[in-house]
């Protein structure tokens, strides 16, 4: 007879039921427990694995995958370990495999923030779902992503794997993402478990280091920080990582405040959460326990399920539990849940089907197409002086291609891409090559000198510079946004010969332009765009693609000017005074260098026509907005429309305007739509002094346009209703009772 936990036709409830009865608590505390694996280990890992001692494997050899070049050989001997863990040990549990996919796995898509630029839902979306189709074929059944730390810090190395510094774009791009990695039913043929990271709070690092403590009121954490990780649970992400750093002086690994009051109790999140690598023990260090045992008693009571590779549940939880310090129950409880994904992600019934022989030879030709549309529409015109792009079709112009990323392939794929081949990757040189023919490529061991000759012999120079893909990415902080190294100056010596210069950027991170802008003609953002980089920006030099993407993340003029970003709280002075128009810098203006969803097009639009469908809302009723938005250039093109809100007065101050909705149209030259934005009265909600959502009656700003500096909009009042779920009355915070505000 079948045993229940092994019948795929009863409900998981009673599998889990049924399984946990059967475990020891040895196996339960070997649930717990991801190793990683190196083939020194191998031996000692088999033999843990048919003991029941290991829940899962980590497909990495070290604390810092982003950063190691040996990653890709992570992978031996995956089959054998889930044949012995399902054949060989007691009760047959499968293993779960996981690594960090970030942004492609052999296909590579554009960085996450530059993904977030793009706009597009359903391309992200798109982009993760056959993320995932490759990596299960490579026996990951799990991926460490999406990243959904709201960083307003550019000198922090991880804002490359987030969404920038918006809630509400970030809130989408965490939907699309699991949408994509986890598809609708997660056990299905070409789906992998997400987990989002880092819960909580870790983009605030203080000054822009890695690993650094944050001081971010509850307010704000819930406000600003939280929303994303809710946007998650609320689409079903399966497992939750927390996070290195300490909320409130309690390290992220032992918040229990955050892990079972936040995210399980008021959330209802059912999935499991890991620790970050070895972040249990980081307590020891941390300062916040003594020893490695307490450390693991405080993070498993806390609500953490599973620990990232370290020791503290393998070695300590049994004596524990003996003890009486850790009850069975709270054991049973991160057992009872790990277990869930475990049956959701269909393992009992699969657990080898998702593995292909070998490594294909080239890139699937629809990845391919699909990874270069993304990184096409994420990438962002600043600059286009006298449209001096997209270039001219001119036989008469010589263009030459110089500086020192156009052959890189390595680079264009970014940090984060353990799997990605170089040599799948098509260099900017190769994608220019093909769609322009007659361009003058300066060779790979040109000196600059020969590159700086060349441009002198050219109408036109396509200057191509930027990050390489280990300046950025964890623990990868600079102190200075600017350039690296030497890259300014050669901007420099191109001006100074007098060659209009087309800039193209690959970074990571926002870097401060602001002495290299009035030397150059245009500037084309492409972040580090993927296997088909080069491709995406000779579509978008040569015009066959209009560039359509919108800055997620806000850019300095100069480092001192962080933290800068648009949705940030009212202040008495100066007054009204939008992204710092008025300078609080002696020697510096106020405002950024490129505001927040700021991004060009080779065409116009044009927006006109605002209307409120009323002027005052009830609880129960919706407000709507629209405008009319018209392609008054010649290329047909993408808009990406922003709608943005402003609580006028509130009990607690609210930021000066917040995304509340976009939508990408397209429009051909001359085609005018009319866009609408719809909002209830949750869209207008917000945590109050009480940490509880509230909403509040006055009046609300409404803008709509092309950036976070629109200007077209109006006003309306909002009132509640006495059944509003989410009123409270603003009453209660103006005449406040101390212990509460
Ligand atoms: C990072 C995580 C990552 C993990 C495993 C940690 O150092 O913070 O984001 O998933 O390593 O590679």
């Amino acid at each position: 007879m079948i045993l229940p936990y092994l019948n795929p036709s009863l409900p998981t409830q009673q599998r889990i039921d049924d399984l946990v009865e059967r475990m020891t608590l040895d196996e339960k505390i070997g649930q717990l427990n991801q190793i990683f694996a190196t083939p020194e280990s191998e031996e000692r890992d088999k033999e843990m694995i048919r003991q029941g001692q290991v829940g899962s494997r980590i497909l990495a050899f070290s604390a810092h995958a982003g950063n190691d070049e040996t990653e890709a050989d992570a992978y031996t001997p995956l089959w054998e370990f889930q044949r012995i863990a399902v054949e060989e040990s007691r009760l047959g549990i499968p293993l779960i495999f996981g690594r960090d996919v970030i942004h492609g796995h052999l296909t590579v898509y554009p960085i996450p923030l530059a993904q977030a630029a793009s706009w597009d839902i359903e391309l992200v979306e798109a982009a993760a779902k056959a993320t995932a189709s490759e990596a299960v074929s490579d026996f990951v059944h799990w991926t460490f992503a999406p990243m959904l730390d709201i960083a307003r810090d550019p000198r922090w190395g991880r804002v490359i794997e987030g969404s920038g510094e918006d809630p509400y774009l970030c809130s989408q791009m965490a939907k699309a993402q699991i949408r994509g990695f986890q598809g609708e039913d997660t056990s299905a043929p070409g789906s992998m478990v997400a987990c989002a990271k880092h819960f909580v709070g870790y983009g605030a690092v203080e000054g822009g280091r890695d690993y650094n403590t944050i001081e971010v009121t509850e307010n704000t954490l819930r406000n600003t920080y939280l929303p994303p990780f809710k946007a998650a649970v609320d689409a079903g992400v399966g497992t939750i990582m927390c996070a290195f750093n300490d909320w409130n002086g309690i390290p992220c690994s032992a918040n229990g405040y955050l892990l079972n009051t936040i995210l399980r109790n008021e959330w209802g999140f059912d999935g499991y959460v890991i620790s970050d690598w070895d972040s249990i023990k980081g307590m020891v260090e941390h300062g916040s326990v003594e020893d490695a045992a307490v450390a693991g008693q405080h993070a498993i009571q806390a609500g953490v399920d599973m620990e990232m590779p370290g020791h503290c549940f393998a070695t300590h939880l049994r004596q524990q539990v003996a003890e009486g310090t850790v009850s069975e129950a709270t054991v049973d409880q991160a057992v009872r849940r790990i277990l869930r994904i475990k049956f959701m992600a269909g393992l009992f019934e699969e657990p080898f089907v998702k593995v292909r022989k070998q490594q294909p030879k080239g890139l699937k030709s629809e990845h391919r197409q699909l990874a270069r549309k993304l990184a096409a529409e994420s990438m962002v015109l600043l600059k286009n002086n006298e449209d001096a792009l997209p270039l001219a079709n001119d036989d008469n112009c010589t263009i030459c291609l110089i500086g020192p990323l156009i052959h890189a392939r390595r680079e264009l794929l970014g940090n984060w891409t353990l799997d990605g081949r170089p040599e799948d990757t098509v260099t900017i040189a190769e994608g220019l090559a093909q769609l322009r023919p007659d361009l003058k490529i300066a060779p790979a061991d040109a000196a600059v000198d020969a590159q700086i000759r060349l441009a002198r012999k050219s109408d036109q120079v396509i200057l191509v510079v930027g990050e390489d893909h280990f300046r950025n990415g964890e623990n990868a902080n600079i102190a200075d946004i600017t350039l690296p190294a030497g890259q300014a100056q050669l901007i420099d010596a191109i001006h100074a010969i007098g060659k209009p210069i087309i800039l193209v950027v690959c970074s990571g991170r926002p870097l401060v332009l602001t002495d290299i802008e009035p030397k150059v003609d245009a500037i084309l953002w492409a972040w580090h765009p993927g296997s088909e980089g080069g491709n995406a920006i000779a579509d978008i030099l040569s015009g066959n693609v209009n560039p359509s993407g919108k800055l997620p993340i806000t850019f300095p003029r100069a480092t001192g000017q962080i933290p800068i970003y648009y949705n940030y709280k009212n202040t008495c002075r100066p007054v009204d005074d939008y992204y710092g128009e008025d300078s609080r810098y002696q020697d510096q203006v106020g405002k950024p260098m490129y505001r927040f969803g700021f991004g060009l097009s080779y065409t116009h639009f044009e927006y006109s026509n605002f209307t409120l469908d009323r002027s005052q809302m009830l609880t129960d009723e919706c407000i709507t907005a629209s405008i009319q938005i018209k392609n008054t250039g010649k290329a047909s093109g993408f808009e990406v429309v922003q709608c943005y809100l402003r609580d006028v007065v509130a009990s607690t101050i609210r930021p000066v305007r917040e995304l509340k909705g976009f939508q990408r149209i397209h429009l051909k030259s001359g085609e005018s739509k009319t866009v609408q934005f719809s909002f209830s009265e949750s869209d207008l909600a917000f945590y109050g002094a009480d940490n509880q959502q509230r909403t509040e009656p006055g009046e609300f700003q409404l803008w709509i346009g092309p950036d976070s500096s629109a200007t077209i909009g109006g006003k309306f009042y909002f009132k509640q209703s006495k059944d509003s779920n989410i009123a409270t009355e603003r009453q209660a915070c103006l005449n406040p009772d101390p212990s509460f505000c």
